[in-house]
Order: C-alpha cells, then structure tokens, then sequence
C-alpha cells in the first residue's frame, strides 16, 4: 500500500515562550519538524504535506530545505487537530493512498512503529498509535479493550475512571485517505475547548461500522515538546541513541557521553572520536578516520585514514581527502585538501584548494577576505608553505614551490620556485650588549635618586 503524510505544523508552542515556531527549535541540529519528516519520509510517501499556521513562511521554507517536494497549507485560524488535517483534504481527498498523520513538535517516532500501523491497517479502518504512560498527565486517553479501539477521550473530556487509565493517544493516525477527510469531515467543535479533535474520529468511524485499532509503541517514541525543559529533555534523549547507534556502527567514542551529533551525522566504521567533539549539521567521516578531542565539525567530509585535532574546526565546504592530517588549533572553511596533506598547527585555510602531499607550517593563513569580497587561493602537489606565511588571495602556488617562513605572497610562484616576501635581516654585532648596558646604567641611576 502506498501512504502520503500529513505533518501537522501549525500550532502556537506558546509554553515555548518563544517568538520562533516551536516546530523550528532544534534538537541534534535539526528543526523539530525534519525529524518528524525524517521518520515519514522513510515510508518513500507519494507526497507530504506540512499543515502551517504560526510562523507559516518560516516553517514552509524549512520543510522544503528538507524535502524539495514537501507540499504545504495554510490553516488560519488554528481550530483543532481535525480542522488541521481537513486543511489538507485540497491534496489528498482523492487520493487511493493511505495517510498517516504525524505531529511536527513529536519528533522520535521510529520507522518500525510506522511500518507497524500500515500493518494493521489490514485489520483495522483507523489505527491509532497508542502507549502506556508512566504520567499520563494531560494526553487524551485511548479507551481500548486488546487491540479494539472503541473511542478517546481527551483529558478536559475525561471522567475520573478514564483519567485514571493509562494508555494514551501519541496522535499518530493512520487512515486510507477516503475515510480519513471523510471521518474528519464529520467532527464537530461541541466540546469543553470548542476545538475541532481529530480524537473523535474513532467514535465516529465505530458509529459507521467502521473498525478502530490500537498499535502500542514505547513512551520514549511519542515524546512531545511543549517547553524549553522538555526540549532539553528531547537533546539528551536524542543523543543518546546516537551515541549507542554510533557505537553499534562500529565507532568508537572514547567518552560518549561528551559527544554531540547532528541528525544526519554519519560516521563509518572503525572510525575514532575523542572526548567534547562537536558534529553541526551535514558531516560526513569514512571509516577508519580519527577526530582526536574538543574538535567542532560543520558541514564537512573526512575520507578513510585522516586525522582531525584536537582542537581543530572543520567548518562548511571542508573536504579533507584520504590519509590528510589537521591538527591543533586549526581552522578550515570551503576548501579541499587533497590526499596525504598535512596542516599541523595554528592556520586559517578558506576558499582553497592545497594539492596532495603538501605540507603547510605553523601559523599559515589565507587571507581570503579584502573586506568586500572572497577570493580563491590554490596551492599545488608536493609544495611546501613556510611557517607564517599570508597567503593574500587571490593567488597560485605551483606544484614543488616553497615559500620562506614569514613571507607576505602577494603575487603567483611558479612550480618549483622558491618565494620570500619579508624584510631583509640585518645583524649588527655587538650592539645589543651596548643597549643593554645603556639601559642597566639607567636604571640604577634612577634608583639611587
Ligand atoms: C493532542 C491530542 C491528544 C494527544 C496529544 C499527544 C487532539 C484533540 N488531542 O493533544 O489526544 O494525547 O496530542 O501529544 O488531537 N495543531 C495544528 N493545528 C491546530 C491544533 C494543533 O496544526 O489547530 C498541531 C500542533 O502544532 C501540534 C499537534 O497538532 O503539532 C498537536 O496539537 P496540540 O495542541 O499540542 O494537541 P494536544 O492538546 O497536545
Ligand atoms: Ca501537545
């Protein structure tokens, strides 16, 4: 059975207390929303759409930075969870699909518990994702008997009896897309907070004949962020899996619980981390890499056999290739190091590109910025850069070139050149002796005043 998605994206967060919409506020680097898109996305659906309403633009442009094909509605005014959903019936009423309908500010659902409701969309018209809390707390409740789900009931809804049960409702819905706006299109608002709840679609649906069914999945799964603590909450949780994942991947980390990854952060096999390493978004290592401790990496791609740290910062358009070595107190941005090179320490490289096997010195820096505009600096294979030599882009050092310590480049060297740009050394003997007795001298005069 093929299935779409519906990502409902569109309420306030006002417990946020946040001028950002709540579905824009990170965990592992990424907006809440593209986790929950992630999980769906998974399920290769025919099309996805994002329900919008607060900060509509805002979260529309960062679904499609996602997901080029992610569609979008506006729901204006916010009415409820089924006036959400019926917001979308424009796409999808006529679609032959199955829809599942997943929370934007929910963002752990796993592909499993998904490809589990699909499954049991078999036997059931409505599946519904349910789990048992350990503080129900405020979740409308599932009224089930098994697998049978008769109706929930939300909490301001609830009586005693039914506050006290503690299977409760994640929200995950899963539906053909007929029955779903046509159950939804039935739901009305007469209730204590006059919304329209996509909860009643089950008692409904059971009114119709129609069979209603309960898939269970583990708490941790159906986590929803509603404050800045749950969100915290939400980062650690998160964190945690990756670093075991990443240690079922063959990683090792030799202090987990001091490393950060992104959403999409992948590492291959064999690879080792070191203690406080920083991954932002877009970070890709092969295996068999080393990043030594207190390295932050962004946007950047180590190959097989390259070492990174401690102390380093790879930020976005780093490309380091095989067997490459940066090491302490290094910065490198938008530029691509070729196999075998090596920056050892205390360099800026940005918008480069430095041929395999080249060495570069202590203190290297390109100077890339004029204070209007980048510009490029390429540096050939087997060349050697002298310790604290500017690099003012733009500017070309040839294959085998060397440049002396100190230099200031400013123009092209040639393959096989040598280049000094510094002052001349003049040594004048014994001169510095005549100083220092000069300033002795004075000193002890003042003294005895
Ligand atoms: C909802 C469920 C509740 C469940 C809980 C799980 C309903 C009526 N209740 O309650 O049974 O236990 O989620 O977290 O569905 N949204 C819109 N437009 C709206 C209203 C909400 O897009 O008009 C979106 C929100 O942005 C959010 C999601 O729907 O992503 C859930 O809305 P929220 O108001 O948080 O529902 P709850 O009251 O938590
Ligand atoms: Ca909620």
């Amino acid at each position: 059975m093929s299935v779409s998605l519906i990502v409902l994206a569109a309420g306030m967060g006002t417990r946020m207390n946040s001028d950002l919409p709540k579905v824009l506020h990170h965990v592992g680097a990424a907006p809440l929303l593209h986790h929950a898109m992630a999980a769906g996305m998974a399920l290769d659906p025919t099309r996805i759409v994002i329900v919008t309403g607060t900060g509509a633009e805002a979260v529309a442009k960062s679904a499609k930075a996602f997901e080029g094909s992610a569609e979008t509605v506006l729901q204006d005014p916010q009415l409820g969870t089924a006036h959400a959903v019926a917001q979308a019936a424009p796409l999808l009423a006529d679609s032959l699909d199955d829809v599942i309908v997943l929370y934007g500010d929910t963002p752990f659902i796993t592909i499993d518990t998904l490809h589990r409701m699909m499954e049991a969309r078999r036997r059931h018209a409505v599946v519904v994702l349910g789990f048992d809390a350990k503080e129900p707390g405020r979740y409308g409740r599932l009224i089930a008997e098994g697998d049978d789900l008769h109706r929930i009931v939300e909490f301001k809804e609830a009586s005693d009896a039914e506050k006290a049960m503690t299977l409760c409702n994640s929200g995950v819905v899963c539906a053909s897309a007929r029955d779903l706006f046509s159950l939804v299109a039935s739901v009305g608002n007469s209730n204590a907070a006059n919304e329209y709840y996509l909860t009643d679609i089950v008692a409904i649906a059971r009114a119709r004949g129609l069979s209603a069914g309960v898939v269970r999945c583990d708490e941790a799964e159906t986590l929803g962020i509603n404050t800045r603590a749950q969100l915290a909450d939400a980062e650690a949780a998160f964190q945690q899996r990756m670093r075991a994942e990443a240690m079922d991947n063959g990683v090792t980390l030799t202090a987990p619980e001091t490393v950060f990854f992104a959403l999409d952060t992948f590492i291959g096999r064999d690879t080792v981390i070191g203690p406080n390493v920083i991954f932002g978004p877009r970070v890709t290592i092969e295996s068999g890499a080393e990043i030594k401790g207190f390295c932050h990496l962004e946007g950047c791609h180590v190959s097989r056999g390259a070492s990174v740290g401690p102390f380093a910062r790879l930020r976005p358009g780093a490309e380091l290739a095989e067997d490459v070595h940066v090491g302490n107190f290094v910065e490198i941005k938008n530029t691509i190091l070729d196999e075998g090179v090596k920056v050892g320490h205390l360099t800026y490289l940005g918008d480069a590109h430095v041929g395999e096997f080249t060495n570069i010195g202590a203190g290297t820096v390109t100077c890339n910025y004029d204070g209007v505009m980048k510009h490029r600096t390429v540096i050939g294979k087997n060349a050697f850069i002298g310790s604290d030599t500017m690099l003012v882009a733009p500017v070309t050092i040839g294959d085998g070139a060397l440049t002396g310590s100190g230099s200031v480049i400013t123009k092209n060297v040639e393959p096989d050149a040598v280049a000094i740009g510094r002052a001349v050394q003049v040594n004048k003997p014994g001169m510095a002796k005549a100083l220092f007795d000069r300033l002795r001298a004075a000193k002890a005069a003042k003294k005895g005043q």
